[in-house]
């Protein structure tokens, strides 16, 4: 079927986190809401018609991944990426950070080292140092205006006898988010060989946040790290999730890939009484797997409409300049360098808020390099992203003229 992603569905009063607390977060309710990855597009046709089906029946109690989930799992694995999945290796999470902190707990003691790649998906920091572990930054590297990892850097982290930042405890895992939140970047095959090298020589696991996997623009293509090599494959900890592909968030349903049993027993008992995936999440996550390959191509291509659009807005606004310069390869998410405003990151939150209008994600919480940058969620209609461009035309204009 044919999706119409230009309608304005009214999400107020469903409980959304993204339009239903302007107030509570912002303190106001006159903001274009452009800050959490949901998206503002309806669900597939397919995963609806799933849970109505699942919902005829009155009873919703404790339930199982039917062989079928496992199979839609294995089935995408081989069809998009050639990977060939084992149905052992797959273990269900409500959530991708669920599986993040997770993964922190199998790998590391209090005290161990866990290295982040800043600016990058915030709630990686709390995963590390709620469990007791330290952050070890490897930033990326801007590179004629586009990230790039540093693995001179990251090289540098480890050292001979495994101590780091001058304590005697190891670095035990490296998070990657691939595609990377905020900065956009879909990493190559080459990037992620290079990256993993360096991990294997220095017995370093990789939880792979794979959540934005499906969402490409353009021509862009995606590569599991695990996918690489055998050896690769016994050294990470993939997670995926359809939730942010077709906008399932609310459902809490993922999960993660580890093709070794040591780790992926370390893994389950790290999350043990922490639960599984909810009895409409398993339908939905199913029908989402095996039956919306539609949908993701339709999505896709108006994905890459509005990253084109607002690229070239961007491009004309003086004081602001997108990060790739033709906005994200993968996500939805575009990453604006404003740093040439002059605003400090107070300042900057209040230009957007009170002057824009527009609710994004500040910078400056994705750490290291995210001082003077913006997020702003590109998954709406063309419509909303058309006024927040005129929107920061104004603002900026403004601030420009005095
Ligand atoms: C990189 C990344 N990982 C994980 C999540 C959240 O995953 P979950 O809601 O499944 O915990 C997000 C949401 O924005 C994300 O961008």
């Amino acid at each position: 079927m044919r999706y119409d992603f230009d309608r304005v569905i009214d999400r107020r009063n469903t409980d959304c986190i993204k339009h239903d607390r302007n107030t509570a977060l912002f303190g106001t309710e006159d903001v274009l809401a452009m800050w959490v990855a949901d998206m503002d597009f309806p669900c597939p046709e397919p995963v609806l018609e799933a849970l109505r089906r699942r919902l005829d029946h009155p009873i919703l109690g404790y339930s199982f991944a039917p062989d079928s989930l496992y199979q839609a799992i294995i089935d995408r694995m081989q069809r998009l990426y050639g990977w060939a999945v084992k149905r052992d290796w797959i273990s269900f999470t409500p959530g991708v950070v669920d599986g993040v902190h997770a993964a922190v707990r199998a790998l590391a003691r209090p005290g161990d080292g866990l290295i982040v790649q800043p600016p990058v998906y915030f709630p990686f920091f709390p995963a590390v140092t709620d469990n007791g572990c330290q952050i070890v930054n490897n930033p990326l590297r801007l590179d004629g205006g586009r990230h790039v990892m540093d693995f001179d850097d990251l090289a540098r982290s480890f050292t001979p006898d495994g101590s780091f930042l001058g304590k005697p405890r190891r670095i035990e895992g490296l998070i990657l988010c691939s595609p990377h939140n905020p900065v956009g970047r879909v990493w190559t095959a080459d990037e992620l060989r290079r990256l993993g090298e360096i991990c294997l020589a220095n017995d370093c696991v990789i939880v792979s946040d794979e959540i934005h996997c499906d969402l490409l623009v353009g021509s862009a293509v995606h590569t599991p790290a695990a996918s690489l090599s055998p050896e690769l494959a016994q050294k990470t900890i993939t997670l995926m999730a359809p939730s942010k592909t077709f906008n399932l968030a609310g459902l809490a349903a993922s999960f993660a890939i580890i093709p070794d049993s040591g780790l992926r027993k370390r893994f389950q008992r790290a999350r043990a009484g922490g639960g599984g995936v909810n009895v409409l999440g398993l339908v939905a996550m199913e029908a989402a797997l095996r039956d919306c390959d539609d949908y993701l191509a339709q999505l896709n291509a108006y994905i890459t409409g509005n990253v084109e659009y607002f690229a070239g807005a961007v491009a004309g606004i003086p004081g602001l300049r997108l990060v790739p310069p033709g906005g994200p390869e993968g996500t939805y998410l575009a990453w604006v360098d404003m740093r040439e405003l002059g605003l400090d990151d107070e300042a900057l939150k209040d230009f957007m808020l009170r002057k824009a209008r527009i609710a994004t994600s500040y910078g400056a919480i994705f750490g290291a390099g995210g001082e003077g940058f913006q997020r702003f969620n590109l998954a709406c209609p063309r419509s909303v992203v058309e006024e927040a461009v005129a929107r920061l035309k104004a603002a900026v204009a403004a601030l420009r003229s005095g």
